[in-house]
């Protein structure tokens, strides 16, 4: 059986955020982990392609659009492997809450909405470790885009350029991150991602997610 399917037996806790763009994910995860800290926890804050293996062959590749999706699939989960092995098992092990910026779920979201099989890219995934706990940020592309491009246009990945959907940036992002929020849809039912109005004030989202990480430490015995 797939291990995203299966609760983990490893001492820490491990809580993910999904969601497009400007959906507020880095926000909430900052707000989570101050007062995590304040509480006397062992926090680990770990982002979507950051590992040093391969992050730097990813940003070339995406400079000159050499590509093909699958292959970038591949490439971010070389990325997730590496952290997952050298950072976020780990730090489960030694009984961390790990709050992971962006999960597999970014993958199955965004990699079938440029095309790739959704089945095919669940089983490149197989080997990651099923969180305690998903949020999912709901969020109309339009407003995302407001937030993220008030002084600036889509960047070319964002905006999925790639795919040729539109010659403008704005109309292709919405076109586009449409698409990926299709898919996160979905894992809502398929993998349990608990759905969040990302329009929600930041303070009020912030209570919500305390109150769900709290339920989940206390089933494990620990009380913050
Ligand atoms: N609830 C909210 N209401 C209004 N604005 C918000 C809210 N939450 C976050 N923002 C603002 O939206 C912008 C994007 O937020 P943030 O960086 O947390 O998004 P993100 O999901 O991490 O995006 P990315 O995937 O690009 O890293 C920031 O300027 C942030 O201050
Ligand atoms: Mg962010």
């Amino acid at each position: 059986m797939a291990k995203l399917t299966q609760t983990h037996e490893l001492k820490g806790t491990l809580v993910c955020v999904e969601g497009i763009d400007g959906s507020g994910k880095s926000t909430q995860l900052n707000l989570l982990r101050d007062w995590l800290k304040s509480c006397g926890q062992d926090v680990l804050y770990t982002e979507w392609n950051s590992s040093p293996l391969i992050s730097q062959t990813t940003k070339l590749a995406k400079k000159k659009n050499l590509l093909s999706p699958r292959t970038f699939s591949l490439l971010h989960a070389v990325d997730f492997a590496d952290r997952l092995k050298q950072v976020i098992a780990p730090a489960l092990k030694a009984g961390f809450i790990v709050l992971a910026d962006r999960y597999a779920y970014t993958a199955f979201a965004r990699d079938v909405a440029r095309g790739v099989d959704p089945s095919w890219v669940r089983n490149v995934y197989d080997f990651a470790i099923k969180p305690d706990l998903s949020i999912y940020f709901d969020i109309d592309p339009k407003v995302a885009m407001e937030r993220i491009c008030f002084n600036r246009a889509p960047k070319f990945y964002e905006a999925g350029m790639d795919l040729k959907l539109s010659n403008d940036p704005y109309e292709s992002y919405v076109i586009f991150q449409s698409r990926v929020i299709k898919e996160y849809k979905k894992m809502v039912k398929e993998y349990g991602l608990v759905k969040l109005d990302a329009t929600d004030s930041i303070h009020s989202k912030q209570v919500k997610i305390r109150e769900m990480l709290k339920t989940v430490l206390k089933a494990k015995g620990i009380e913050v």
